[in-house]
């Protein structure tokens, strides 16, 4: 399985499907890909109603057929309905299972108008991939592995400001205890500056700091 970072919190992970969360390209000063470059697109997850996590969602799933899995006000957006994209609503604690691969909705600790936020683990080629979305910090985050089994990667905001700082996203890594723990969401735009070597200076885990179009390959 191979998981890319496309720039500020988008990924996409290439195994049984192809899977892409938070798909927030046009606009996004970081991006490494524009939406008509990507590669075939399975599905689409969504971890909560913010720009800059929706994105493109419906130029890409009108594109290439893609489902799009969300908690469940966000396939109800006229947005959405009047695309006439495939889209799945679920909710927290639910999972989903498609094309072989699970996806189940995590708690998140964040503001939307309209619909809750989620986190998202991402169960694909036997490996267990948390992306948290937009969060702070919450003790129940060392449930997680609990109830999905153990995190083999972990995708953890790390830009202050609207989520988790360094230090906080240092926290939960500890809580999370992935195989490696990857920062996302930082230096898109300047409220949300960071320096995400100092994850691995106070974390006493693995990390793997990825640019934007940087890849981490992991099991088949
Ligand atoms: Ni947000
Ligand atoms: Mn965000």
């Amino acid at each position: 399985m191979k998981l890319t970072r496309l720039g500020h919190a988008a990924v996409l992970l290439e195994g049984e499907a192809t899977v892409l969360i938070d798909p927030f390209l046009t606009d996004n000063p970081l991006a490494s890909v524009r939406p008509e470059d990507l590669p075939h697109i399975d599905i689409i997850v969504v971890t909560h109603d913010h720009f800059d996590h929706f994105g493109d969602t419906v130029e890409i799933a009108k594109k290439f057929g893609s489902e799009l899995v969300a908690v469940h006000e966000i396939c109800q957006k006229k947005e959405v309905t009047d695309s006439g994209i495939k889209a799945t609503g679920m909710n927290i604690g639910g999972t989903y299972q498609v094309r072989g691969i699970g996806i189940n909705l995590t708690p998140a600790i964040h503001s939307v108008g309209g619909s809750d936020a989620a986190g998202v683990v991402v169960s694909i080629n036997g490996k267990n991939v948390y992306h948290a979305g937009d969060t702070a910090l919450f003790s129940d985050m060392q449930l997680i592995k609990d109830l999905a089994g153990p995190i083999d990667i972990a995708l953890l905001p790390i830009g202050g400001h609207f989520t988790m700082d360094v230090s906080a996203a240092a926290k939960a890594a500890e809580l999370l205890g992935a195989e490696i723990t990857i920062p996302i969401h930082y230096n898109t735009w300047p409220p949300i500056e960071a320096d995400p070597k100092q994850l691995e200076q106070i974390y006493n885990g693995a990390v793997a700091i990825l640019d934007p179009g940087q890849s981490y390959e992991i099991g088949e």
